[in-house]
């Protein structure tokens, strides 16, 4: 059974997804760890409360040592707990390449628009702000820069007239539940070449 370490920061409502997407069979493998940088995220608390082993490791600044320092702690726990796959799940730090390259291609992330649109913080507010008319989330691989991997998986979300950003974000974090499992699942089946930045499927 493949192994899944799972970083959040905050809700961990893409966490909650992974663990039902899990517990209804459309996911094979199991959460290891759920590590946060942050001690009093909802999300460690629901892990807990599913019986998870679940971690805060502070962040202590944000220099390059400081980050050095805390990401070989997440580090060492992932390794400690043989994690397959590390799935970010709304976590609000920046990795170190360390990091990235400590687990090649093995990191993924979902981001809530269609990259390369509005990478960075408030990427539904970003979208709406600027008018468009198709947003979306994407599950990509984490490489060294910010919103940047190749692309597994992508879901449009159309922008309605009467939307609000709000609503916008909570009709693509819908998009998010069902996309970051399938998104895993797939990667995990190891059915897939990278060829440069894209991301092909070998079967089905
Ligand atoms: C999601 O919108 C995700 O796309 C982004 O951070 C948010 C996390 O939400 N990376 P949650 O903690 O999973 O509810």
């Amino acid at each position: 059974m493949k192994k899944l370490g799972i970083l959040l920061s905050g809700r961990g409502s893409n966490f909650l997804a992974i663990h039902r997407a899990i517990a209804e069979g459309r996911l094979d493998a199991e959460i290891a760890i759920v590590l946060s940088n942050k001690p009093d995220a909802p999300g460690l608390e629901a892990a807990r409360a599913l019986g998870l082993k679940a971690l805060a490791i502070p962040q202590q600044g944000k220099g390059t040592e400081a980050r050095a320092a805390h990401d070989a702690l997440m580090l060492a726990e992932l390794w400690a707990h043989n994690v397959d796959l590390v799935c970010l799940a709304g976590y609000m730090r920046i990795i170190s390449p360390a990091f990235v390259a400590a687990f090649p291609n093995r990191i993924v992330n979902i981001h809530p628009s269609l990259l390369p649109a509005f990478p960075g913080l408030d990427a539904q507010h970003q979208a709406f702000d600027h008018g468009v008319k198709v947003t979306g989330c994407t599950v990509h691989f984490v490489d060294e820069a910010v919103d940047h991997g190749v692309i597994i998986l992508q879901r449009a979300v159309p922008v309605h007239d009467e939307d609000t950003a709000e609503a916008l974000a909570a009709r693509i974090l819908e998009q998010e539940h069902i996309v970051y499992p399938e998104a895993i699942a797939r990667v995990l089946s190891g059915d897939y070449a990278i060829q440069d930045r894209r991301y092909l499927r070998r079967s089905s």
